[in-house]
């Protein structure tokens, strides 16, 4: 069966059980909490949580189905492998009170085994769990039972617990349907979200149990399904990859070998998804949105070498997608010639930022010389060991990212060795002094910043940002008073939502030394400690034992901000530009919520603070 016609039996399938067919939702969603749509049941989110009524929107109709363009940031670096997307279509219906478990799992079964005549291998069902006060999910298994499906598997919160998308949200229990694709691997095509609750912040303060917050049943309760149209296809046409599907093989003509390569792959789901992304109003840009689409077309031209030759053939492969697409996506067509325009706009932006780039990266490096670059855009050696100084340069200076440098790493001919970490600790260097150089623009007591985007809008936010700030000295002091003194810091980031903040350790926390740290903030917030600063000359300031994260950015003399009576015998001393609380007790609950790896031997914390 073709892809258009599983789309079209998918939605006359639910209009058949009085669902409303809905189109697909823009890419850029209006929940401003979520940067792209990543899933059909956002447009329908007030249904859920009861803002609007879906009986009064929609008289005599028991639930909702569309087909939504939805767009995955997590998956982009898996992007080359047999089934992962950028860009993908999810099948879905959903109900807001009209139905519940019982018959979203015989819609579905109905729909796999009957419509589409495909075997179901196994289902999942969640297991529970204690902490968040969700029981084991024993109505679907008797369902999925009862109609025949005997393997019915338990799984946890990582795989069948859905939600909440965004700063909070609809959430609950799922079950999964498992069938074999052609290359005879057992593969999850349906996730069946049924939202019992509602969770007043993100998935991330879910996992970590933030206390204070908790699920809430939901006075109505909904489903909200998920099936991705490429897997689905994957299963019907008996394919081994996604990209063997005619929802690739027709639109970029790729021989059947050509769709095997990681490069087809990548530069098929990049232009795809940046084709709909543009057809949705987003134009490349330096950050949010834009920065993910300007990413996807650079990565799709570094990639086109290997397989089209030449960027001459975007403009063709653009007007075979929107030919194949536009059946269903009508807005494709009417965005036809502004897609062309704003790629090629982009393409020569990037071309003349290359141009710049590789020819300093010669000059810099005389022995891979120029004579490979005859003009022809990517056709160059790069030196085996690229430092992570030269790799930061070339991304500051030129625009050539990491990523960007990886990419051409691998279409070249050398194997190129690239100092990641050295690049990883250059960027947090230039964030640590481009923030210190904005501490001194705003006179000290001003704003705290995100590289290039100004996070303190207006009082409250600063008061916030502040507190947030004089947490994160004294997280750095908790962590050492838990995990010894060899913790460093690497980097930090505040906004009005959270500090972030990085330092050099060798391996993860457990959750006893997390709540540890986490407590010893907290008790000398109780304590009220008083937030002072001496100003001091450099050489002097170094010897109180005082920390600092890059000696250099400070200017001498310099502040020295200290949490205690005396700065002699304070509990934290760093060189700092401010602004602080005046006390600790200023600040609040503080909390942390999460604990991660960001490169070898650097770990990072996310804290907040709550009044
Ligand atoms: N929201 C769920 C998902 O995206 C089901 O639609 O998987």
């Amino acid at each position: 069966m073709s892809s258009e016609g599983i789309r079209k039996k998918f939605l006359e399938f639910f209009e058949k059980n009085r669902h409303a067919v809905v189109p697909s939702s823009s890419l850029i969603p209006d929940d401003p909490s979520v940067l792209l749509t990543t899933a059909g049941m956002q447009q329908f989110k007030k249904y859920f949580t009861g803002e609007l009524d879906f009986a009064k929107d929609y008289p005599g109709k028991i639930g909702a189905a569309s087909c939504q363009k939805s767009f995955r940031t997590s998956d982009i670096d898996e992007v080359g492998d047999e089934r992962h997307l950028t860009f993908f279509e999810m099948l879905g219906n959903f109900s807001f009170g009209g139905y519940f478990k019982k018959e979203a799992i015989s819609y579905a079964h109905e729909f796999i085994t009957k419509e589409m005549s495909l075997k179901i291998e196994w289902v999942s069902v969640f297991e529970g769990k204690d902490e968040i006060g969700v029981p084991r999910d024993t109505e679907s298994e008797e369902i999925w039972k009862s109609l025949g499906v005997s393997d019915v598997r338990s799984q946890g919160m990582d795989d069948v617990f859905w939600g909440p998308t965004g700063s909070s949200g609809p959430c609950g229990p799922t079950t999964e349907i498992y069938c074999k694709n052609g290359a005879g691997q057992d593969i999850e095509v349906w996730n069946i979200v049924f939202n019992q609750y509602l969770y007043p912040g993100s998935r991330e303060e879910l996992n970590a149990g933030v206390p204070g917050k908790k699920l809430e049943p939901l006075r109505i309760q909904g489903v909200d399904t998920g099936m991705g149209l490429e897997r689905l296809a994957m299963c019907m046409q008996k394919t081994k990859t996604i990209f063997e599907t005619d929802l690739f093989a027709k639109p970029f003509f790729l021989a059947a070998e050509g769709a095997l390569l990681e490069s087809g792959r990548i530069l098929a789901d990049h232009l795809r998804a940046s084709v709909f992304l543009l057809a949705d109003g987003v134009r490349p840009g330096n950050k949010g949105a834009g920065y993910i689409l300007r990413r996807l077309i650079r990565r799709a031209i570094i990639r086109s070498k290997k397989v089209y030759g030449s960027p001459e053939a975007f403009p063709k492969l653009i007007n075979k997608i929107i030919d194949f697409y536009g059946n269903f996506y009508k807005e494709l067509n009417s965005q036809h010639a502004e897609i062309l325009k704003a790629f090629s706009e982009e393409q020569q932006r990037f071309q003349k930022t290359m141009d710049a780039g590789l020819k300093e990266f010669f000059k810099k490096y005389p022995e891979f010389k120029a004579q490979e670059y005859r003009g022809e855009p990517y056709k160059f050696h790069i030196p085996k060991n690229i430092s992570g100084e030269d790799v930061f340069h070339f991304h500051q200076t030129y625009g050539l990212t990491l990523d960007i440098i990886k990419d051409l790493a691998e279409e070249g001919s050398h194997k190129v060795n690239i100092d990641e970490e050295g690049f990883e600790k250059e960027f947090q260097k230039h964030q640590e002094i481009s923030r210190a150089g904005q501490e001194k623009k705003f006179g000290g007591h001003g704003l705290l910043l995100d590289t290039g985007e100004l996070k303190a809008a207006n009082e409250e936010e600063l008061k916030k940002v502040t507190r947030l700030h004089t947490a994160t000295h004294m997280l750095q002091q908790a962590l050492r008073d838990v995990l010894g003194p060899e913790v460093k810091q690497m980097g930090s980031d505040i906004t009005v939502e959270r500090t972030r903040f990085d330092f050099a350790f060798p391996r993860k926390l457990t959750a006893e030394e997390i709540k540890a740290v986490e407590n010893r903030v907290n008790e000398k917030v109780k304590e009220d400690l008083p937030m002072q600063k001496s100003v001091l000359p450099k050489s002097e300031a170094e010897k109180t034992g005082a920390l600092f994260f890059f000696k250099e950015k400070y200017p001498d003399p310099v502040n020295v901000y200290f949490i205690g009576k005396n700065l002699e015998n304070a509990w934290s001393k760093e060189f700092c530009g401010g602004p602080h609380v005046a006390h600790t007790g200023e600040i609040g609950i503080f909390k942390i919520v999460k604990e991660e790896a960001v490169g070898s031997g650097v770990r990072r914390i996310r804290g907040i603070v709550e009044p």
